[in-house]
């Protein structure tokens, strides 16, 4: 019996031990907990016809019926605020960011002002964004929602400018400050012309087609608007599946090499402090401890051969990686990257290290004196999403 119970609690160890997921955090998916500030840049004009214009109001009333908060609280700062311009020849603004503040008014909104075309066939979306641009512009100078990503989701039936008309330098100055543009083609019988060009207006995989894909449009908008809402401090970089395409799969992490120079107990201290939150960072496979190699590689700073502490360190004779205090700190697994004749036996060498080895890039793990090699260091923390939000400035200090 005893013998028994001593089994069970074998296994009990066993399993605290793979219990803790030994992957990378995923952006937030909660919709009812999306903070972002919207406008929706509608076409109007004439080739949109009615039956188009119904179906972007349902659309967009859709989006946001999964329990997304609408408008702004006093108490609760995961909101979403989404204002409204209508183009043709000319562009409109039917709702700035603070009109619609609840559902029911987002609903009243956008099927009052979308359900009859104007007489204009001209369809300028460079005139759209612009409003959009400006609305943007106006309502930052008066709320505390600087730091809240922004989106404009673009409904168009046809795109016409060329010269002074071209919507692509708004669209580009608009992405080069960080707003995301979702566009959603409503392509009467067209060629597919429409669909290429829109492209180019969207952020990269935010380009949708009514025609292709009815039914999904309303799920592909809700993805773009959590993948928006995911999104790292200034300063941090985030996570993603290839370091050499920033278009690629983004993970909920964010990291920042730091260029001075510290003992690994500092460092984790000085990394603690950098955010709410962070840590130094936790290499689970060769694929993340590459991706922050290169960032090292990448930054200014950082000199050849390359050396810097990372969160590996060794807590009552096991190794773990670095977390915040309090937090459950993951024991190490495989993968490991140690270098040949590493880990050394030693008590006193209780820390981790990563160490560029030979010409090329590439680096293994050493273990070092917590207290007396000093080295680069790199932190991390998880990205600002819907599971997470972050006031204006997470840092602890403020
Ligand atoms: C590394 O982990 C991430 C998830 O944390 C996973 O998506 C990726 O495929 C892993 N790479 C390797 C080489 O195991
Ligand atoms: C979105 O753009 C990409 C690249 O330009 C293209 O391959 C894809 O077909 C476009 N999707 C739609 C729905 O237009
Ligand atoms: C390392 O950085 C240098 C300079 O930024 C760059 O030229 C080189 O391609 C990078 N190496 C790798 C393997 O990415
Ligand atoms: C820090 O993170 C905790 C959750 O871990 C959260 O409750 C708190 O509001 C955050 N603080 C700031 C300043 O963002």
């Amino acid at each position: 019996m005893k013998f028994q119970i001593f089994l069970l609690f074998l296994a009990f160890i066993e399993f605290s031990k793979t219990d803790f997921p030994y992957v990378d955090r995923e952006c937030g998916q909660d919709l009812t907990n999306l903070w972002l500030d919207v406008v929706a840049v509608v076409d109007n004009s004439i080739g949109m016809r009615d039956e188009g214009l119904d179906s972007v109001a349902a659309n967009l009333a859709s989006v946001f019926s999964a329990g997304t908060r609408i408008g702004t609280s006093p108490t609760e700062p995961r909101t979403t605020r989404l204002g409204l311009v209508t183009y043709n020849s000319r562009a409109q603004q039917n709702a700035d960011l603070n009109k619609f503040q609840s559902l029911d008014d987002l609903y009243e909104g956008v099927f009052g002002d979308l359900h009859r075309v104007s007489t204009s066939y001209d369809s300028l979306l460079s005139f759209g964004l612009q409003a959009a641009e400006n609305l943007f512009n106006a309502e930052n100078l008066y709320t505390s929602r600087s730091h809240f990503q922004k989106v404009i989701i673009v409904y168009a039936s046809s795109y016409r400018g060329t010269g002074e008309q071209d919507p692509l330098p708004v669209a580009n100055r608009l992405k080069t400050s960080g707003v995301r543009i979702i566009t959603v083609a409503y392509d009467q019988g067209g060629d597919g012309t429409l669909l290429r060009q829109l492209s180019q207006v969207a952020s990269s995989g935010f380009n949708f087609s009514s025609a292709e894909n009815e039914g999904n449009i309303i799920g592909q908008v809700q993805g773009a608007l959590l993948e928006s809402n995911c999104f790292c401090p200034n300063d941090w970089i985030q996570y993603r599946q290839f370091y050499s395409d920033t278009n690629s799969y983004r993970y909920g992490v964010c990291f920042q090499p730091v260029t001075l120079t510290a003992v690994w107990k500092a460092a984790k201290m000085s990394c603690a402090n950098r955010w709410n939150n962070s840590y130094l960072v936790n290499e689970f496979n060769l694929s993340k401890h590459n991706f922050i190699l290169d960032i090292v590689n990448a930054t200014v700073g950082f000199h050849q051969p390359f050396s810097y502490h990372i969160g590996g360190n060794k807590v009552g004779g096991v190794w773990k990686w670095d977390r915040p205090a309090g937090w459950d700190q993951p024991e190490l697994k495989k993968w490991y990257d140690w270098e040949d004749g590493y880990p050394i036996a030693a008590s006193t060498l209780n820390a981790m290290l990563n160490q560029q080895t030979g010409q090329g890039l590439e680096a293994k793990w050493e273990n070092i004196d917590m207290l007396k090699t000093a080295a680069n260091y790199v932190c991390e923390t998880a990205s600002c999403d819907t599971d997470n939000y972050c006031s204006s400035d997470g840092r602890l200090d403020e």
